[in-house]
């Protein structure tokens, strides 16, 4: 019998996405849930989301908005009155002034992230990414066929990605661009703003692409972080509504990209998702109004995080990453384990404390690392405490 076409193509299509491997936390998130159908309580120290709901503000704007009846696509670009909202976020947050066109709303920082590989790289080409790091980076570059080149961060350099890292690995083989990320995730660390002019400068005497995550920004417990905007005018900035703006499921983000890449990122984004949600675009426009809110649940991030800074290392946990920002501690777990997955498993089944295994962000180092999220509520940062004291021997 003659094979169809489909099943001829198979193999190919399943090398393609075995490069794309799961990302662990969803798994632990699987688990987490069929033990909570068990009956079981479970902690979610996994989940790199905030607890609180979205604030009420954008709540109302998407009511009003839902009550008018019609919700339809929108500009692919995104809505003027967003573009310019973001572009006077910059204005007034970073003093970096930004015409309202360069900014590029999107369907959450990841179909941004799509968008800007597409539109800044071929198949083929070279991008600077780090371990640990957040998986998504791996495996979207990997989907299309952009080879993630991995940069191990190291306690010497302030666990950060710095331009002489760049410039030795572009030495040893070109790079085409690089992902770079503050506050990270997992990590928490995050680039000062000498070190991140420092990359703009050595990305444009390299003639790479910079690109810069910062959707963590606003979620910062010393000083403020600093967009590459500010020292760069060419960076690829990515941010969302996701972290600091508590509105993860509305899958709302933007993108800051030069002019010259606006046009080209148009074309894409109506080719691949038509538009942002509009009723997102609705929430997050009225979210910037939100502030005094927001700052409340930051409040509580800071409360979670000085205690568990506090209590972990009198249970064992002591050596962690700087917890800059964002909402995660990484702690290097090697005195218990070589196997973070099984760790985790074990944890989560003997403890019901969910935790993300350092593998998913590192595939070497990450072997000795767990994640904690403290974006829950307090209550669950002290219970965490409480169930891994004694458990970890
Ligand atoms: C560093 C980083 N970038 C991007 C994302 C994706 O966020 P979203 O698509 O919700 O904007 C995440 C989510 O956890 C993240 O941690």
């Amino acid at each position: 019998m003659t094979k169809s076409i489909a099943d001829q193509n198979l193999p190919l299509i399943a090398r393609r996405m075995d490069r794309v491997s799961s990302f662990l936390a969803m798994d632990v998130l699987s688990a987490a849930a069929a033990k909570e159908r068990r009956g079981d309580s479970v902690i979610h120290m996994e989940v790199g989301q905030p607890s609180a709901a979205a604030p009420r503000a954008a709540r109302e704007a998407a009511k009003a908005a839902l009550d008018l009846g019609r919700i339809g696509y929108t500009e692919a670009l995104g809505i003027a009155s967003l573009r310019e909202r973001i572009a006077k976020h910059y204005r007034e947050t970073y003093g970096v002034s930004i015409a309202p066109e360069r900014v590029v709303v999107t369907t959450g920082s990841s179909a941004g992230f799509v968008l800007a590989f597409l539109s800044l790289f071929d198949a083929g080409q070279r991008v600077a990414i780090t371990a640990p790091g957040y998986p998504a980076y791996r495996n979207i570059l990997e989907a299309l066929g952009i080879e993630p080149v991995v940069i191990p961060l190291n306690k010497a350099d302030g666990w950060i990605m710095t331009a002489k890292a760049i410039e030795k690995a572009h030495a040893a083989k070109p790079l085409h661009g690089i992902l770079a990320m503050s506050p990270a995730n997992p990590s928490g660390t995050m680039i000062g703003r000498k070190a991140l002019a420092e990359l703009g400068e050595i990305c444009r005497r390299l003639g790479l692409w910079f690109v810069s995550d910062e959707i963590y920004h606003g979620l910062t417990y010393g000083d403020a972080a600093s967009t590459a905007l500010a020292s760069d005018d060419d960076a690829v900035v990515i941010n969302s509504f996701s972290k600091y703006y508590c509105m993860t499921g509305w899958r709302i983000g933007w993108i800051v990209v030069p002019e010259r890449l606006v046009r080209p990122i148009e074309r894409l984004a109506q080719n691949l998702y038509i538009s942002p949600p509009y009723l997102s675009q609705v929430a997050a426009l009225a979210a910037f109004d939100a502030t005094e809110e927001l700052e409340a649940v930051k409040a509580g991030y800071a409360r979670n995080r000085a205690y568990l800074l506090e209590e972990l290392p009198k249970i064992g946990i002591a050596e962690m990453h700087p917890v800059d920002g964002a909402f995660y501690i990484y702690a290097d777990i090697a005195r218990y384990t070589n196997d973070s997955i099984g760790f985790c498993k074990r944890m989560l089944e003997e403890t019901g404390v969910a935790a993300t295994p350092g593998l998913d962000f590192d595939p070497i180092e990450g072997a000795h690392y767990m994640r904690l999220s403290f974006a829950g509520s307090e209550n669950d940062c002290r219970e965490t405490v409480e169930r891994l004291r004694g458990w970890l021997k």
